[in-house]
């Protein structure tokens, strides 16, 4: 089961009513734009604790392939900041196997960034390629050890063909990794504010959930990592990224408010909104 979604506090509740009140009948928000999203995205990452917690997990997981070469294809990789962290980590505690590194990046931006940071680590045992296009038009005709969708999948028209696709990318033994943000207060947000991506809504844990069991296909194990962000120190832009859209200034307000209410205070005493992420995992076809 993906992480158990809490009820919001009563103030939290009718803060998020207020703004479903305030968006009713609106024509939909403009959704970010690719120019300025890897930026702010980066900016919005500074203030959580999920990459780390994500990388220091995938790279765990890793670690269990016993030997020989590792393949990991890297569908929506942006740029690169995670992978270069798991690949980096790969290349150090597998020293001499050679690691064979994909990423799948519509945005050329963002597509060249991978590449870039990713040369920083050097050749050696490393080969590193990147399909510049989506998902469902990327030319992959290799397979991999692990396939792995983070925070990307939100962005496929149709998720159950993704996931079937993706399956097909597996070596014998490879595994599925998808990475994706339960419906839970911040994303409540989302659900309210951000207009619809090429025509479908956002997608959430429980979606990817519906979609495996609608294929029939056996989660090994669902994995929920605890994160947290201090969106108190977010700018206009950040906050933008975490409501997946643009916000006019009147609704700054109601949606820094909201925010307000469903932060928790964290190991340091200062108030911070969950922020957590849901790892499912599979095998491939064989
Ligand atoms: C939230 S970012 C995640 C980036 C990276 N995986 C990380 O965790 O830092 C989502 C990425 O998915 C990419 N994306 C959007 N639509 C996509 C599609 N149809 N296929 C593959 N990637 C896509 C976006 O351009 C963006 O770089």
């Amino acid at each position: 089961m993906p992480s158990l979604v809490p009820t919001p506090s009563t103030a939290a509740a009718a803060l998020l009513d207020d703004l479903r009140a305030l968006r009713r009948g609106a024509e939909p928000l403009p959704g970010l734009e690719p120019g300025s999203y890897a930026r702010d995205h980066a900016a919005f990452e500074e203030l959580s604790d999920q990459r780390g917690l994500i990388a220091d997990h995938l790279v765990g997981r890793l670690a269990g392939i016993e030997e020989g070469p590792v393949s990991v294809l890297s569908v929506g990789c942006g740029d690169g900041s995670l992978d270069v962290r798991i690949a980096e980590a790969l290349l150090r505690t597998m020293p001499g196997r050679p690691v064979r590194y994909v990423g799948i990046e519509p945005w050329s931006d963002s597509a060249e960034r991978f590449t870039d940071t990713m040369a920083a680590l050097g050749a050696g045992t490393l080969s590193v390629d990147v399909h510049v296009t989506s998902f469902a038009d990327a030319p992959v005709d290799e397979t991999f050890d692990v396939v792995m969708f983070v925070h990307s999948i939100y962005y496929v028209v149709d998720v159950g063909k993704a996931l079937m696709a993706a399956r097909e990318l597996l070596r014998p033994g490879g595994e599925l990794w998808v990475l994706v943000a339960p419906r839970a207060a911040l994303n409540a947000l989302v659900d309210v504010l951000a207009p619809p991506l090429e025509e479908h809504r956002q997608w959430f844990s429980d979606d990817i959930e519906n979609a495996f069991v609608d294929a029939r296909v056996t989660v090994d194990e669902v994995v929920t990592l605890n994160a947290f962000v201090d969106l108190a120190r977010a700018s206009d832009e950040v906050l933008d990224f975490a409501v997946q859209a643009r916000l006019t200034p009147e609704l700054r307000g109601p949606v820094r408010a909201y925010l307000d209410a469903v932060s928790v205070p964290a190991a340091d005493g200062c108030p911070r909104v969950p922020h957590p992420v849901d790892m499912f995992s599979t095998h491939g076809l064989s």
